[in-house]
């Protein structure tokens, strides 16, 4: 068994690693990434060897950045549950990062989804959605530029009895819309340290037709700062700080030195920035610090299960779906020079089945964020770790079995589909187990 997990290992090395290694990420692509090749004096132990497997487990424990006592805090800061004195809203969607994330352990992900919208302007660009509101003397309050609709306000409430900042879609009007499921955020950690170059490579090595999009965003931790985008549905967001200052301000109503200034204002009490304690760290610190999602064990190394994974790279999903990366190594300074990857993180061998790239598979939900317009109706590969606690498939949750995700994909993915309609019933089958094992 050890000797096939090797071959199986070696194989996928071969197919997906050596090739990255021999593209000359220069010739075909014009980022000017910041975490290239920034590999700063190491001084200290000597360099490791060669890459090691990441740490995985839905456990509750810590990869190894932090002590289990420090994990532990981290993790009680992001399932701290906020409320108005703490500044929750004006508008929010939940009062927790842990009621979005949180199956089968804290960090993970869940059924939630969120609303979004926006229209097309006369010169067909995409224009995010405008909500009015109502204040205590029944005067608008307009919230334009942001096409995440939250679901849950503050007010009306004892001290507002009269205001309305419940955002709705207007009666009339922003006819594009989506809802986006939640993500699994375990590993998140691993995939942060990937560097730039590593995501362009993927992208030269997939073939004509299938190349996935590489974005480049802001940095919120270095203003001015930019890297390539790995996190969201869209790639919006390229590191966890960025991330968590956005979710406290966006999903939370809780203002952050990185997102400093309200949606609205409306029956707001609570001075900016409203993360007295910085509580972004503690999140950020949480993520990076949780194992990567592990697979089944059991069916992994059943035969059906073997075979399915032999099928997925045969027919292409692999293309996509990428198998294995590694990260970037320890002491490579990322995040716009504000993080320098840590040993517990760098040199990692991580099995994602992502590419944390943009792909127009025909889902596309039509929303624009933070990239150029093409992006419009791309999604990100999901990557398939932890596949098997999702019961909600793609970004809407619309798909309720593998199957129905899989015949989904059109676009770019299409040979591939046609390739899985082309299996017959057995294959179909030991496919599906394998993404059951994941
Ligand atoms: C109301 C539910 C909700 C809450 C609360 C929430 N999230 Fe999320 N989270 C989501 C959804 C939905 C997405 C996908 C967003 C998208 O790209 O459209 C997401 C995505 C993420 C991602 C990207 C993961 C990846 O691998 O791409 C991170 C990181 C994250 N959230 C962190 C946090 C943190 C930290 C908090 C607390 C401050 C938080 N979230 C609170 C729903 C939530
Ligand atoms: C061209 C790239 C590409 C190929 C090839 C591809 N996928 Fe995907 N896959 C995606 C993208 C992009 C998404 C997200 C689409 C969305 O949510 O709208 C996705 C989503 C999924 C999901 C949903 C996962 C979740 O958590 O919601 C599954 C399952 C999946 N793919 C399996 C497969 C399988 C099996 C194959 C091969 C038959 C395959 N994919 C081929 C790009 C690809």
């Amino acid at each position: 068994m050890k000797l096939l997990k090797l071959a199986v290992l070696l194989f996928f090395m071969a197919v997906f690693i050596l090739p990255l290694a021999f593209n000359d990420p220069v010739k075909s692509q014009t980022i000017s990434a910041t975490d290239v090749g920034s590999t700063p004096d190491v001084s200290g132990p000597p360099p490791p060897t060669g890459p090691t497997e990441a740490p995985v487990g839905f456990d509750n424990q810590t990869n190894g950045l932090v002590n289990q006592p420090e994990f532990n805090r981290a993790q009680g800061v992001f399932e701290d549950v906020e409320v108005i004195a703490n500044g929750l809203g004006p508008v929010y969607n939940a009062q927790s990062c842990r009621e979005c994330h949180q199956n089968p352990v804290t960090g993970a992900i869940s059924q939630i989804t969120e609303l979004r919208a926006g229209h097309l302007d006369s010169a067909g660009n995409f224009v995010s959605a405008t909500v009015t509101l109502q204040d205590e003397q029944g005067n608008p309050v307009i919230v334009a530029n942001r096409s995440l609709i939250n679901d849950r306000a503050i007010c009306p409430n004892a001290q507002f009895p009269n205001s309305q900042a419940q955002e709705r879609i207007p009666e009339s009007g922003e006819p594009i819309r989506t809802f986006r499921t939640s993500l699994n955020t375990l590993g998140d950690g691993f995939v942060e340290a990937i560097l730039d170059t590593t995501l362009v490579n993927i992208r030269n090595s997939q073939p004509a037709g299938m190349q996935g999009q590489v974005i480049v965003v802001p940095v919120a931790e270095n203003p001015g700062a930019t890297r390539v985008g790995r996190f969201g549905w869209k790639n919006q967001v390229p590191s966890l700080l960025t991330f968590s200052g956005d979710a406290y301000l966006n999903e939370m109503g809780i203002t952050n030195r990185l997102f400093p200034a309200e949606i609205t204002t409306l029956c707001d009490t609570v001075a900016d920035p409203e993360d007295t304690k910085n509580d972004i760290d503690g999140f950020a610190e949480f993520m990076r610090a949780t194992k990567a999602p592990s697979r089944n064990g059991l069916l992994a190394n059943t035969a059906n299960a073997q075979a399915g994974s032999v099928l997925f790279g045969q027919i292409g999903c692999a293309i996509c779906h990428v198998t294995t990366i590694v990260t970037a190594p320890v002491g490579t300074v990322i995040n716009g020079g504000t993080f320098t990857v840590p040993a517990a993180l760098g040199n990692k061998v991580i099995h994602p089945f992502g590419d944390f790239l943009l792909h127009d598979v025909g889902t596309g939900d039509g929303i624009l964020q933070n990239g150029p317009p093409e992006t419009r109706n791309k999604m990100r590969t999901v990557p398939l770790w932890g596949v098997r606690t999702r019961d909600r498939l793609m970004h809407d949750g619309e798909s309720l079995t593998f199957t129905q995700a899989i015949l989904r994909h059109q676009g770019e993915a299409i040979a591939v589909t046609n390739a899985f309609i082309g299996l017959t019933d057995a294959q179909k089958g030991q496919l599906i187990t394998f993404l059951k094992s994941l």
